[in-house]
């Protein structure tokens, strides 16, 4: 019998594989597929202080191996997130959730991570300072390790919970804001959001998103995102969630070899509801296939 448990910040999870923030909605939308408490948790859809509509449409575009979305944070809003999104979740799943938050701006940031962290199920907060499909915030804090220290003190100033910073591939030097993060206190990183992409539809001439460009993602970016985990796993001492492409038990292995200590599951879920589910049954098979018996003892087994 294989081990799939691993720790992140003192929370021990069943497995590692846990529905990236923006694809899996407040989980509770799932649970009528199956049964959702299998997960080793779920990272909650993006949340911003007011509510947001989102981006024009069309906000997506299909690629060989991947898709582009330019989405922009549509959620309706930390005070309904808290009245109602959550308690809609506390009802389908038992376990501790992770809440993504974004802003516009450090006090934005700070005033919503306050107010999440009064809600008992959330046991990890991840900072997305990513998102690269709004003007003014999101990717604007991830891409300069100043702006990074900054955000990351302000919210570690109003939560004792462990606090993860999403950071964006978008960058000359992934580790240089990695070590902002961690020199200001972060308990964790997660890696990587989306790259910044784009189609031309060949009939109109223009591009076939709305907003020009989003955020590509998808089994395409997965040597991406292992190389930048891999770079941060030497570069900090803190703990990593690797996300990007990931779409089958033998990505999961991969991202563990690489650094991280669990791994969240994004576009796989938009072309099956299923992934997230499947992964998890795989990994028991391809652990005994590879002669693994607990995934905590190969984290960062590559270097
Ligand atoms: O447009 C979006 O909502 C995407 C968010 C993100 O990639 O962080």
């Amino acid at each position: 019998m294989v081990n799939t448990k691993v720790t992140l910040s003192g929370l021990t999870l069943d497995n590692p594989i846990i529905p990236a923030s923006g694809t899996f909605g407040f989980g509770y939308e799932f649970a009528d597929l199956y049964d959702i408490n299998i997960l080793g948790s779920i990272s909650c859809k993006g949340t911003t202080k007011e509510p947001r509509f989102g981006n024009p449409t069309p906000r997506i575009a299909e690629c060989t191996d991947g898709m582009i979305n330019s989405v922009g944070l549509q959620n309706p809003g930390i005070d309904k997130v808290i009245s109602e999104e959550l308690p809609k979740l506390a009802k389908v799943y038992s376990k501790p959730v992770i809440a993504n938050i974004s802003g516009f701006s450090i006090e934005e940031y700070a005033y919503t991570c306050e107010k999440i962290d009064t809600h008992p199920q959330v046991g990890i907060i991840e900072v997305n300072i990513s998102c690269p499909n709004v003007h003014n915030g999101g990717m604007s804090f991830g891409t300069n390790p100043d702006s990074a220290f900054e955000v990351t003190k302000a919210v570690k100033a109003v939560t004792k919970k462990p606090v993860y910073i999403k950071l964006s591939p978008n960058v000359t030097d992934i580790t240089e804001i990695a070590k902002a993060c961690e020199a200001a206190g972060a308990d964790g990183i997660s890696l990587i959001n989306t790259l910044m992409g784009m189609r031309i539809d060949l009939k109109t001439r223009k591009p076939v998103i709305a907003n020009k460009m989003g955020g590509f993602s998808g089994p395409a970016i997965f040597p991406v995102a292992l190389r930048m985990v891999y770079q941060v796993f030497d570069a900090v001492k803190i703990p990593i969630i690797g996300m990007g492409g990931v779409s089958s038990a033998r990505d999961v292995i991969e991202m563990m070899l690489a650094g991280a200590s669990a791994v969240q599951v994004g576009a796989a879920n938009l072309i099956d509801p299923f992934a997230s589910k499947n992964i998890i049954e795989q990994l028991p098979e391809v652990m005994a296939k590879f002669g693994i018996n607990s995934l905590e003892e190969i984290i960062g087994g590559s270097h």
